[in-house]
């Protein structure tokens, strides 16, 4: 049997940064408030002309050259977004693979919101391990700004924009395999987040739309409370399943939404502050781009070494919710 293992990691940031001083001008808030109830100081934001898929092949780059792959050796791509270059098609998953020069693969994007790194990490196991594919490149990419309303201080204030992603690959070695990789979904809950305008569901009429119909509303307190405690429950479920301990992982990294939210989960399992991975306060909520960027974080700075157990959670609009357990493998 093939087994899936995770090989290289890559994340691009933009330049742009927009501070919680800056926030301040826009709407009534101030760094305090923010700073307490989300631990966000500031995020990036893509310049105008820079789309999603130019922040996937710059994160998808990295990841292929640390993989030490060709690129003609990878045959699916896979791009988690919840803003695509493009409403209906082309997928932002295409548009990358044409960037890439990437011929003869499988592309798709896959819409989870903050889930969909690991919603793309389990499409991409299970088609490694049925033997379908060999060589997976996943991406997750958001440019969160479009679809942000910098008018509402409930929302404005926590998201930024980014890319990460992640080569995952067939091998033989039990040792380097991805252990498991849980997923989940709630669709009663489709109300706490969500971008209520502009598909086949909206209320209006599509020519009578304005350009701010695609922006995200959300019930921030309810969201607050339905994340922790989904989030606790299925953590706590993957390490019982795979009688793993929580001081056996050395890095905690979950989904960078706000620093309350990871400290009441952490808290739950009772894992020590150097496990837990923190990016949250210089990126913001980055949606399905948060956790490869979080990797790719400690990749660079040196912390993440060969053979050393991560966890991952997340939970996001839809309601999503995932959590996986990965030995770092890269070769
Ligand atoms: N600055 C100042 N005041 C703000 C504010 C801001 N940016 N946003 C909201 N407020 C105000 C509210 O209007 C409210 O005022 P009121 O008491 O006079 O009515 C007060 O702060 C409390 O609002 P509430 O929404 O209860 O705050 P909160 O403690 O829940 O914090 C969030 C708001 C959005 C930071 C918090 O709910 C949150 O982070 N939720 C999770 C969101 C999330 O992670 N979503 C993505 C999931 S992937």
């Amino acid at each position: 049997m093939a087994y899936a293992t995770f090989r290289s990691i890559g994340a691009y940031v933009p330049k742009k940064i927009l501070t919680n001083e800056d926030l301040a001008t826009m709407v009534d808030t101030s760094d305090d408030w923010i700073t307490k109830r989300t631990g966000i100081k500031e995020r990036h934001i893509a310049a105008k002309e820079e789309f999603t898929s130019d922040m996937g092949v710059k994160a998808a780059e990295l990841a292929l050259l640390r993989s030490g792959l060709a690129k003609e050796e990878i045959d699916m791509v896979v791009c988690a977004t919840i803003s695509p270059d493009y409403f209906c098609m082309p997928s932002t998953a295409t548009v990358i693979s044409a960037k890439l020069g990437l011929k003869n693969v499988t592309a798709f994007d896959i819409s989870a919101a903050c889930t969909g790194f690991i919603y793309a990490l389990s499409i991409a196991k299970a088609f490694i391990e049925s033997g379908m594919k060999k060589n997976v490149l996943i991406i997750g990419a958001e440019k969160l700004s479009a679809i942000t309303d910098y008018s509402d201080r409930g929302t404005c204030i926590l998201f930024g924009d980014g890319a990460g992603s992640a080569v995952i690959s067939a091998t033989d070695n039990k040792a380097e395999a991805i252990i498991d990789v849980h997923t989940g979904a709630d669709g009663e809950y489709a109300d706490l987040l969500m971008t209520p305008n502009g598909g086949s569901g909206s209320a209006h009429d599509a020519l009578e739309q304005e350009s701010s119909s695609c922006f995200m509303q959300m019930k921030g307190n309810e969201t607050f409370k339905v994340a922790v405690r989904t989030l606790t429950k299925d953590v706590v479920e993957i390490l019982e399943e795979n009688g793993i301990q929580s001081d056996a992982i050395k890095h905690f990294i979950p989904h960078q939404a706000n620093y309350r939210i990871i400290k009441a989960v952490g808290d739950a399992l009772k894992m020590k502050e150097e496990q837990v991975v923190l990016t949250v306060a210089k990126y913001g909520n980055t949606s399905g781009a948060s956790i490869p960027m979080a990797i790719n974080d400690i990749y660079e700075s040196g912390r993440l070494q060969k053979g050393e157990l991560m966890l991952l959670d997340a939970f996001g609009g839809g309601l999503t919710w995932g959590s996986a357990l990965i030995p770092f493998s890269p070769k």
